[in-house]
C-alpha cells in the first residue's frame, strides 16, 4: 500500500523553496498559489501544476481544497524587513498574513506555517508579531515562533528567519532542527562555478549539469549623477508652468514621446512617484514647451560619482557562509568581474541543480532570493511530519 501522504496547501509560494523541502520529506502539495507569473511559471517547471496564478486576496476559500493537513504561507516580508526603514503597521504588505489567517481558519489544517524575515520581532516592539500570534490563538491554535540562522543547518548561508508556527493538535513542544558542526563557506558551494564565465547556455561543470549560470556584470563603484541637483518640486512646478502656458495637457504630452514615457511623473510634485527628466528628455520637452534656461544646468549637469558604502557593492564573502541572498542584486563575485550568477545564489540556497528558473535576470534573482532555502524547508517539514504521526 502507497504511503500515506499529508496534504498541503501552500500560499505564497513564490519559486517554491519552502514547497520544495516538504515535498522532498514526502508531503503531497495539492493546492499552491502566487501572483508573480515568472515565480508560478517556476514553479510549474520544477514542481508541479498545482500552482494557480492570481492574487489571494480575490481568491475564495471555496476555490481552495478541504481536508488538509498543513497550511504553508510565507506571506511578503518588505513591509517586515529591517532593511527597509518605512517599516510600518500601515504598509499594506503586512497585512497579507490576514489571508493566511483566513485560510486557516477556513481550511482548519492541524498545522500551519508562516516565514518571515527576523525584522518582524521587533517591528513596532514586537507588537505585530503578537498581534499575529493572538489572532491565530483566537482560531484555536496553538501558536509560536523560532528564530534561525540557515548557516546552522547545512545551508552555506547566513540566512536569520523566523519560522512562525501552530496546531491544534495538542502538541506544545518547540520546533527544533538539529543543529551541524561545522558550517559550508561560499567557496565549498560555489568555488566550483568560479573560473566559468557566465552563459545562458546548458554546461557540465565537475560533472553537475549546470543552467542558469548567467549574471549581473554592473560592478561599477562609479557613477554619473547631477552635479547640483534641483528639487523635484521644484521642477515640477517649473515644468506645470510652461506646459499650461503651452496649453498642453499631460497627456498630450504623453502621446508625443509614445506611451514608454509617462509624462505624469514630471508633473507630479512627490518624492515617492515623481521624477525629473532625464537629459534626453529635458531637451525635448524643451523644444515642445519652448521654457526659459532657469533649470537647463540643474538638470544636466553630470559628474562622475563615486558610490560610498552600498550593501549593492559588496563583495562576498567567501570563506564563510555567504551573506543573505536577497531578492535584490546580489552581491559581487570575488573576481570582481560579475555578481553572482543566478546559479550560484540558487546553490547558496541550496536549490538542487536541475531546479530552473524563468524569466528576466532580476525577477530569478528576485524568486531565488524570496525563497525559504529548500533544504532547511525539508528540515521542519521533517519535524512536522513526526507532529502529524503522533496525531
Ligand atoms: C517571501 S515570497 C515567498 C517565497 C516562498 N515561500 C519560497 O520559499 O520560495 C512571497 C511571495 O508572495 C507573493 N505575493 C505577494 N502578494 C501576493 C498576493 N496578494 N497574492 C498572491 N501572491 C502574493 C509574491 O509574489 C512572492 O512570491
Amino acid at each position: 500500500m502507497a504511503k500515506h501522504k499529508y496534504k498541503v496547501v501552500s500560499l505564497f509560494s513564490g519559486a517554491g523553496g519552502l514547497d520544495l523541502g516538504f515535498k522532498q520529506a514526502g508531503f503531497d502539495i495539492i493546492w499552491a498559489n502566487d501572483f508573480n507569473k515568472d515565480a508560478v511559471a517556476t514553479y510549474k517547471h520544477n514542481i508541479g501544476n498545482e500552482i494557480i496564478l492570481g492574487d489571494i486576496t480575490q481568491i475564495s476559500s471555496t476555490k481552495i481544497p478541504d481536508n488538509i493537513d498543513v497550511v504553508l504561507g510565507g506571506f511578503p516580508c518588505q513591509g517586515f524587513s529591517v532593511a527597509n526603514n518605512k517599516r510600518s503597521m500601515s504598509d499594506m504588505r503586512n497585512y497579507l498574513y490576514k489571508e493566511l489567517l483566513r485560510v486557516v481558519r477556513d481550511k482548519s489544517p492541524k498545522i500551519f506555517i508562516g516565514e518571515n524575515v527576523k525584522g518582524l520581532l521587533s517591528m513596532q516592539n514586537g507588537m505585530v508579531l503578537d498581534m499575529i500570534k493572538k489572532d491565530f490563538q483566537a482560531i484555536g491554535y496553538h501558536v509560536d515562533y523560532i528564530l534561525l540562522n540557515a548557516s546552522n543547518y547545512g545551508v552555506p548561508q547566513n540566512r536569520e528567519r523566523i519560522i512562525l508556527y501552530g496546531n491544534k493538535i495538542g502538541i506544545y513542544d518547540k520546533l527544533t532542527l538539529k543543529k551541524q558542526n561545522k558550517k559550508i563557506t561560499t567557496k565549498d558551494a560555489i568555488g566550483f562555478l568560479s573560473d566559468v564565465w557566465i552563459t545562458n547556455h546548458q554546461i557540465t561543470v565537475d560533472n553537475r549539469i549546470i543552467n542558469n549560470h548567467i549574471a549581473s556584470i554592473n560592478v561599477q563603484d562609479k557613477f554619473y549623477a547631477r552635479k547640483n541637483p534641483p528639487k523635484q518640486e521644484d521642477i515640477c512646478d517649473y515644468l506645470k508652468f510652461w506646459r499650461n502656458k503651452a496649453e498642453l495637457s499631460t497627456k498630450k504630452i504623453d502621446n508625443i514621446f509614445g506611451y514608454a514615457h509617462t509624462a505624469g511623473h514630471w508633473f507630479r510634485k512627490d518624492n515617492n512617484s515623481g521624477s525629473i527628466p532625464n537629459i534626453n528628455d529635458w531637451w525635448r520637452l524643451k523644444d515642445i514647451l519652448n521654457f526659459d534656461d532657469k533649470f537647463d544646468k540643474q538638470v544636466t549637469e553630470l559628474e562622475l560619482k563615486q558610490i560610498k558604502f552600498e550593501q549593492s557593492l559588496r563583495i562576498t564573502n567567501w570563506d564563510s557562509p555567504s551573506d543573505t541572498i536577497t531578492a535584490t542584486q546580489p552581491e559581487i563575485h570575488i573576481n570582481k568581474k560579475r555578481r553572482l550568477s543566478v546559479r550560484e545564489c540558487a546553490i547558496l540556497q541550496t536549490f538542487p541543480d536541475d531546479f530552473i528558473f524563468t524569466g528576466s535576470l532580476n525577477s530569478m534573482y528576485r524568486q531565488i532570493g524570496n525563497a525559504v532555502p529548500p533544504l532547511l524547508a525539508k528540515q521542519i517539514a521533517e519535524v512536522i511530519k513526526k507532529w502529524l504521526e503522533r496525531d
